[in-house]
């Protein structure tokens, strides 16, 4: 069987940074920490004025393909994963392949086009669709693009405000893949929920608190339903876990629940028994509030142990090193967070071909999808081709001040003239709707 899977990434931030802890927390007249340790962030990307979701999912592909030494006629379906969409008709891909194909000879005339919604799930979705469509034989040797584009925007002075951020990651779908094997263990948990929602509207509707046990609760179920199809898991066997990171402090709550589930009945279990007993099964407690204020006890405990703490610092720590200071890209997270955890592994000369991560999506609405994928040969190559830390550097960083307006900017007032805070050079910018042109 032939293995399909991701063959190549790339990443763009949005161009300018609002530092939490210097800039929002003085002027929120909040503690610096309620951002740096309590949510896990250092600072959001956001767009300057001249980019947009087309912008930044056409640099992230264009530099995907330079990379490759791809051309249009290499490539047979496009799909974009967006919430931020703009559009109700067309789908955001065609915005893009139309910025592409004014720097390609060729068109991409022959290549299916389309745009996945479910909020932060839908990238890893349309990965799942270009390697069905790959799987069934449908692509005549071509590849599918995913790009994975956002601009997470809250309403001023909203709690989500600190998590906001903007940026688009590119991934190239393909046979006999450098990056990582796709599998065909996968589990799901979903459920009509109103938590978090847009309808017809910039910015969400959010019950924070809410999203934080809706998000654990779909984990929690999608975990099980990937067990009855991979089996019992346990902890050890991946290199790393990336999860949706809205924000790091999330991922710390959801990388327990995991290891609590995943560590029943196992020898880390019996290895912690004497420190911290063994976990509540609910058959032993008369109602349920007794079996979570137990669960409470057994998972604050667990916190606090040097085996979770171990497994934490090697598995999932690696996955959060670029959201910290990028936020939550919405449906290109997951997908910043296995970049992240590969890139650390590059950076520490570990060896990962053959190894395995266990990715877990998210969207709000809800949806958790869990699977499990096998690094490839090429992979370090190919992450290491990165250039996410020059991006990173280059950032302007925003005042509050500035911030306002660029908020303001973004919450579609794009047709005005505005102030740019960065010098695009040699990429797609925004010049006015259905005119974007590449600028030198
Ligand atoms: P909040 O109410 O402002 O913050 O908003 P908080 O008071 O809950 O504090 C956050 C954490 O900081 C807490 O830690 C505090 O204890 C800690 P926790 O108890 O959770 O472990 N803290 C401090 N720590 C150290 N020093 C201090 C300090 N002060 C406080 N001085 C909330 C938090 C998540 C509600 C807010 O950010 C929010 O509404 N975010 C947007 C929604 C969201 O991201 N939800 C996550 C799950 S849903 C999801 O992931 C889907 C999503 O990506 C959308 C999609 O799928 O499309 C959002």
């Amino acid at each position: 069987m032939t293995a399909v899977g991701i063959d190549a990434i790339e990443i763009w931030t949005g161009k300018l940074a609002l530092d939490l802890a210097e800039t929002f927390a003085p002027a929120k007249d909040d503690n610096p920490e309620k951002y740096t340790k309590g949510l896990g962030l250092k600072a959001s990307s956001f767009p300057d004025t001249y980019e947009d979701i087309v912008t930044m999912g056409a640099n992230a592909a264009k530099r995907l393909m330079d990379r490759n030494g791809l051309e249009p006629d290499d490539i047979g379906r496009i799909d974009v994963a967006t919430e931020s969409a703009f559009d109700n008709s067309k789908p955001v891909s065609t915005y893009i392949a139309g910025c592409l194909e004014d720097v390609y000879d060729g068109d991409f005339h022959h290549a299916n086009k389309g745009e996945r919604k479910f909020a932060c799930v839908a990238g890893t979705q349309s990965i799942d669709d270009a390697y069905n469509w790959i799987k069934a034989g449908r692509n005549r040797g071509r590849a599918a693009l995913v790009i994975a584009t956002d601009t997470a925007l809250y309403a001023r002075g909203d709690p989500g405000e600190a998590t906001q951020g903007a940026g688009a990651v590119a991934m190239l779908v393909d046979e006999n893949p450098s990056v990582v094997e796709l599998s065909t263990h996968q589990g799901y948990g979903s459920a009509d929920e109103t938590d978090f929602l847009k309808p017809n509207q910039q910015f969400p509707s959010v019950d924070g608190k809410r999203s934080v046990q809706v998000y654990l609760a779909r984990m929690r179920e999608a975990l099980e339903d990937f067990e009855s199809v991979a089996g019992r898991t346990h902890p050890d066997d991946y290199a790393y876990i990336p999860f949706h990171t809205p924000f790091p402090g999330m991922v710390r709550k959801a990388a327990l629940l995991g290891f609590r589930h995943m560590t029943r009945g196992t020898d880390i279990e019996d290895g912690l028994t004497d420190e911290i007993g063994r976990q509540p099964r609910e058959a032993d407690f008369e109602d349920w509030d007794a079996y979570e204020e137990a669960i409470r006890e057994y998972m604050d405990a667990l916190k606090e142990t040097d085996t979770y703490d171990t497994w934490y610092g090697r598995t999932v720590d690696p996955t959060l090193t670029l959201s910290r200071q990028v936020g939550n890209w919405y449906t290109g997270s997951v997908h910043v967070a296995r970049a992240s955890a590969l890139k650390t592994a590059a950076e520490t000369g570990r060896a990962l071909a053959g190894e395995k991560l266990l990715v877990g999506s998210y969207g709000s609405g809800a949806q958790a999808e869990i699977h499990s994928e096998t690094v490839a040969d090429g992979w370090r190559e190919e992450v290491e081709a990165l250039d996410i830390d020059e991006q990173l550097a280059r950032r302007y960083d925003l005042s509050f001040e500035e911030y306002g307006r660029v908020h303001d900017a973004h919450n579609h007032e794009k047709e005005r003239e505005l102030e740019e805070f960065t010098v695009p050079s040699g990429e797609f910018v925004f010049t006015g709707w259905g005119r974007m042109n590449e600028r030198t």
